[in-house]
């Protein structure tokens, strides 16, 4: 017999201390069991654990592995200060869309369109411009609410951007906006 050792086992709810006499053993916490032996650890249980805690690759669902076609971008390159352009896949129409974070973790997006001239892009490739938190098109000078895409100044005062639902899961944002079915990012 060796000398006891401590063998700690933690999930999200619990974590459990054993000291531990023999040469093999079980820590259990919650319904995750380590079960070791001193010659080589061996994981049984725990294997299961370590699946969920892993931190999966940006876009992928859980668990099959497959690339979720919502997704959109990590939310580390949605910007504050300009917009991340990308387009919406609804069938084979396609809509082009733009992104900007607020806040740590807020994401907004709208069809990528001035409704003062609805074939003007707002961001034209390089970032729509961003001034007082506010969208400015480029042409003629509109500006737009960040939230809910208000005119509040230009030649469409008034009017408003068409507003495109995304979520935030994680360190990931994805399209909900029920009119489309996946997105792709230009390259
Ligand atoms: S096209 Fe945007 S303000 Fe005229």
């Amino acid at each position: 017999m060796r000398d006891s050792i401590r063998v700690s086992v933690a999930s999200d709810s619990e974590e459990t201390s054993a000291h531990v006499h023999d040469d093999a053993g079980n820590v259990a916490a919650d319904d995750v069991t380590f079960r070791f032996s001193i010659d080589g650890a061996e994981v049984t249980d725990a294997d299961n654990a370590a699946e969920e805690t892993t931190p999966r690759p940006h876009g992928e669902s859980a668990p099959d592995g497959e690339r979720d076609p919502r997704y959109v971008a990590p939310l580390s390159e949605v910007p504050s200060n300009s917009t991340l352009r990308c387009t919406a896949v609804s069938g084979r129409r396609t809509t082009e869309i733009i992104l900007r974070r607020e806040n740590d973790a807020d994401v907004f997006a709208w069809r990528n369109s001035c409704p003062h001239k609805p074939n003007v892009p707002l961001d034209p490739g390089d970032g729509a411009i961003i001034d007082d938190d506010q969208i400015v098109c480029h042409a003629h000078g509109a500006r737009f609410e960040c939230g809910d895409g208000f005119c509040t100044d230009g030649p469409c005062r008034g009017d408003a951007l068409d507003e495109i639902d995304v979520e935030v899961r994680g360190a990931d944002v994805y399209l909900s906006d029920e009119r489309f079915d996946a997105c792709n990012r230009p390259r």
